[in-house]
């Protein structure tokens, strides 16, 4: 067992290089903190390969089985996990009453139960010490849901919501829970949004919005979109606090879209049929 026992151990999903995930593993390696990065394929974190700060695995949260093994590998190894960062998400681009339910479930499954799969694998471990964080990577867009993304957009709210439950729920063991929510940053998220999006079939009802719809893959990628290594800083610098409040978001939309929460909801409708030409 490698013992470090200055160093915070943090296990984070979806570091993929291009990815917010692949920026918080190097910002929470440069705070002197050990790095679990995980991928889906250990092809997409192979820079990260030879660096002694980085602990490479294998992660898809779509496996129990996988999970369990990673959660148990990391613990073999350094006999501690700090704090777990559920940055692990996916797109769904199309109008909810057309997008097969199929697309809706990965969606879910990835992001709500994907995470919560994770949580609770290294829960028991955390309860036995007392401590750790849970970060959850939620989304502005859940402030404020407009159309095109409605499966994104829902499973999001529900991982705020649940996340919201979770910090009640586990503050009696010592444990923090925290939901980050990012605004537009620069990342991989467009062009994958757009590589699912291929695969939906034509749409019937909503042929003439097609370029609208297909227009939302790319809406966070904009030239002011942040970059992932600034909103990646911030974050890190968030979580490593003693005793982090419960909510932090960056990025670029993050203050309007905290303002468009709060307004009354004719004139969010307003606003975002207008942004997205609905
Ligand atoms: N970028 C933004 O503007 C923005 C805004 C709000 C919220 N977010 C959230 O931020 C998080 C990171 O997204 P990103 O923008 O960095 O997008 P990204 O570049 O597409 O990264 C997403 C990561 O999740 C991984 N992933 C997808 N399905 C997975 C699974 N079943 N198991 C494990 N990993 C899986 C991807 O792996 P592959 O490379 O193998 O596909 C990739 O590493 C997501 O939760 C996203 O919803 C992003």
């Amino acid at each position: 067992m490698v013992d470090h026992y200055d160093k915070q151990v943090v296990l984070i999903t979806g570091c993929s290089t291009g990815g917010i995930g692949h920026a918080l593993a190097r910002a929470f390696a440069a705070q002197n903190c050990l790095v679990v990065a995980t991928a889906r394929s250990l092809a997409s974190i192979s820079d990260l390969e030879n660096d002694p700060r980085f602990f490479l695995q294998e992660l898809d949260v779509l496996s129990d089985q996988i999970v369990h093994r990673v959660v148990s590998n990391v613990l073999e190894k350094f006999g501690r996990i700090d704090v777990v960062v559920n940055n692990a998400g996916v797109q769904c681009i199309g109008p909810l009453a057309e997008v097969p339910l199929s697309s809706i479930e990965r969606t879910f499954n990835t992001n709500v139960f994907g995470s919560l799969r994770l949580i609770q694998a290294v829960v028991p471990h955390m309860i036995s010490r007392k401590k750790g964080k849970i970060v959850n990577v939620g989304s502005v867009t859940a402030l404020g849901p407009g159309p095109w993304a409605g499966a994104y957009t829902s499973s999001k709210a529900a991982l705020h919501a649940l996340t919201d439950t979770l910090r009640l729920e586990l503050q009696p063991f010592g444990i923090e829970v925290i939901t980050v929510v990012p605004g537009a940053v620069k990342s991989n998220i467009g062009n994958s949004a757009i590589g699912s999006y291929s695969q939906m079939p034509e749409w019937k009802l909503y042929k003439q919005f097609e370029e609208a719809i297909r227009a939302r893959a790319y809406f966070s990628q904009g030239q002011k979109a942040t970059r992932a290594e600034e909103f990646a800083q911030k974050t890190v610098n968030h979580v490593l606090k003693k005793n982090p409040p419960a909510w932090f978001s960056a990025g670029q939309y993050s203050t309007i879209m905290a303002i468009m929460y709060h307004l009354p909801l004719s004139i969010k409708d307003f606003i975002l049929r207008r942004a997205m030409k609905c």
